[in-house]
C-alpha cells in the first residue's frame, strides 16, 4: 500500500467545483499580474482554493483566519509551490497571528479574500496606504459580514467587497449543513460520548444553529433552542424544537453549542445552574460566545481531563467541560478538519468567482459592501449539479409568458 505525501490529494478529489474553475482558467491565466491576500482556516480544502487561484495566474499570499485551525503539512506543501507564500504556521500564538497578517499586508496585495474580516479590518485600520491601492475583496462568514457592514456604514471601507456569506450557494450549504454536521461530529469525537438521548441546547437559530439543531435531532437528541429574535424563535418552535431562555435551558442541557455571532451568550448565571458534566462548545466565529473569563473566575479549579477539553470544577463540586477552548469546535478541536470538503468546495468556489469577477470585469464599483451578482451564484450551483450528474428542468416559453402576463389573459380561467 502506498501513501501520498501530497496533503491536498484527497481534498482535490472532493472539490470538483474548484477543480473545474482551476481547469478552465489555467491556460489563459486571467488573474496573472494580481496578488491575492487570503485569510482562511488553513486546512487541505482551503489549500485547494489557494491552488485554484494560483492556477488561474494569481500570486497568492495566505494566512490564517483563526490561529488554532492551521494544518502545518498543508502550509508547508503550499509554501513550496511557485507563486504561493505562507504567512501562517501551525501552533502560532494570537500575537504571531496578528504579526503575520500585518506582514502579509506589507506585501501590498491587490485583492483580499477574508474569513472573519480581520485581514480587511487590519488593512483599513493599520495600512491605509495599502487599502488605497486594493482593488477589491470578498468576505466569507456571517461574523465578517457584520464587521464589513459596520465598516461600510462608518464609511471606512476603501474598496468594493462582495458579501460571499450572503449568497445562497454559501449559507444554505456551508452554514447549515457544514457547520451542522462538523460541529456535532467534533463534539462527539472530542468527548467520546454519544449525542443520542442527550439534551442539546443550541444558542442561535440562524443558518448554523438551524443545521446543528436539525442534525442533533436526527442523531436522536432532545433539542432546545435559545434565541433573541422572535421570528427565529417561532421558526424553531414550528420546526419542533423546544424554545426557552438560556436561564431555563442551562438547568436541563447536557451539551450546549453556541452559534450566534455575538458575545456572552452563556455566562456565569448559566454556569451556576448547569448539571454536573455539562459540555460547552462554540461554533460561532469568535471565541466570545461563552464567557470564558466569567467561567474561569467562577471555577475553583481547572484541569485538562482529555485533549481538547478544559474541565472547570465549580465551588459546589460540579464539572463543566469546555471544548476546544471555546473556539470554533469544528475547526480547532484535536481532530477537527472543519466542514466536509464537498461543502467548502462551493464556498471556496464563491470566493474564487468573487476574485475573478471583481478583477476581470470593470463594474465601476466604489468602496462598499456589495451583494454578489446572482449570475455568479447560479453558475456555481450549475457547476455543482454537473458534478453530481443531476439534471433539472428548464423554464418553458409558455411558463415565461405566464410569469409576464399579469392580466392572465391567456389563462384558461
Ligand atoms: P445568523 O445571523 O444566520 O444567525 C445567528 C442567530 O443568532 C440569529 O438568529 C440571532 O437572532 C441569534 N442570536 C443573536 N444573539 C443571540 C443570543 N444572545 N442568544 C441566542 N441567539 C442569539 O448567523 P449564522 O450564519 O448562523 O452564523 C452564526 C455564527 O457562526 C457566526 O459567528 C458565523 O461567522 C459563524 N459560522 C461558523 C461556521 C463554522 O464553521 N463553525 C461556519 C459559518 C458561520
Amino acid at each position: 500500500m502506498s501513501t501520498t505525501d501530497d496533503p491536498l490529494a484527497w481534498a482535490r478529489e472532493y472539490t470538483p467545483v474548484l477543480q473545474s474553475l482551476g481547469d478552465e482558467h489555467e491556460d489563459d491565466e486571467p488573474l496573472a499580474g494580481y496578488t491575492i491576500g487570503l485569510a482562511t482556516h488553513m486546512e487541505a480544502v482551503s489549500g485547494c482554493l489557494v491552488e485554484a487561484l494560483n492556477r488561474a495566474g494569481a500570486e497568492v499570499l495566505f494566512t490564517a483566519s483563526e490561529p488554532q485551525s492551521t494544518h502545518g503539512d498543508v502550509v508547508e506543501y503550499l509554501d513550496d509551490q511557485p507563486g504561493i507564500t505562507a504567512y501562517v504556521w501551525e501552533g502560532m500564538t494570537d500575537e504571531e497571528f496578528d504579526a503575520a497578517q500585518h506582514e502579509l499586508l506589507e506585501r501590498e496585495p491587490d485583492f483580499l479574500l477574508d474569513d472573519g474580516c480581520e485581514l480587511i479590518s487590519k488593512c483599513v485600520a493599520d495600512h491605509p496606504e495599502v487599502a488605497e491601492t486594493v482593488l477589491g475583496g470578498g468576505e466569507q462568514t456571517t461574523a465578517g459580514i457584520t464587521r464589513a457592514e459596520a465598516m461600510d456604514e462608518e464609511g471606512v471601507l476603501e474598496f468594493p467587497v462582495y458579501g460571499v456569506n450572503d449568497t445562497p450557494m454559501k449559507h444554505y450549504f456551508d452554514n447549515v449543513h457544514g457547520t451542522g454536521e462538523s460541529a456535532l461530529v467534533n463534539v462527539s469525537i472530542t468527548t467520546n460520548t454519544v449525542i443520542t438521548g442527550e439534551t442539546v441546547v443550541v444558542a442561535g437559530y440562524g443558518y448554523c444553529g438551524r443545521g446543528i439543531a436539525r442534525k442533533a435531532r436526527g442523531m436522536g437528541a432532545q433539542t432546545v433552542v435559545t434565541e433573541v429574535e422572535p421570528r427565529k424563535a417561532l421558526e424553531a418552535h414550528m420546526d419542533g424544537h423546544r424554545v426557552m431562555s438560556m436561564d431555563e435551558a442551562a438547568e436541563i442541557g447536557d451539551i450546549f453549542i453556541t452559534s450566534t455571532g455575538t458575545r456572552d451568550v452563556i455566562r456565569r448565571e448559566h454556569f451556576e445552574k448547569m448539571g454536573d458534566g455539562a459540555q460547552l462548545a462554540n461554533a460561532g466565529h469568535f471565541d466570545v460566545e461563552i464567557d470564558l473569563d466569567g467561567l474561569a473566575e467562577y471555577a475553583e479549579s481547572v484541569t485538562e481531563p482529555r485533549e481538547g477539553i478544559t474541565r472547570y470544577t465549580t465551588p459546589d463540586g460540579r464539572h463543566v467541560n469546555l471544548l476546544a477552548d471555546g473556539r470554533l469546535v469544528n475547526l480547532t478541536g484535536p481532530a477537527s478538519e472543519g466542514h466536509p470538503a464537498e461543502i467548502i468546495d462551493t464556498t471556496h468556489a464563491m470566493m474564487f468567482v468573487t476574485a475573478y469577477d471583481l478583477l476581470t470585469r470593470d463594474h465601476g464599483l466604489g468602496p462598499g459592501l456589495y451583494a454578489i451578482p446572482d449570475r455568479l451564484d447560479r453558475d456555481v450551483a450549475e457547476r455543482k449539479l454537473d458534478t453530481l450528474d443531476i439534471d433539472i428542468d428548464a423554464v418553458t416559453d409558455a411558463q415565461e409568458q405566464y410569469a409576464d402576463d399579469w392580466r392572465h389573459e391567456d389563462s384558461a380561467f
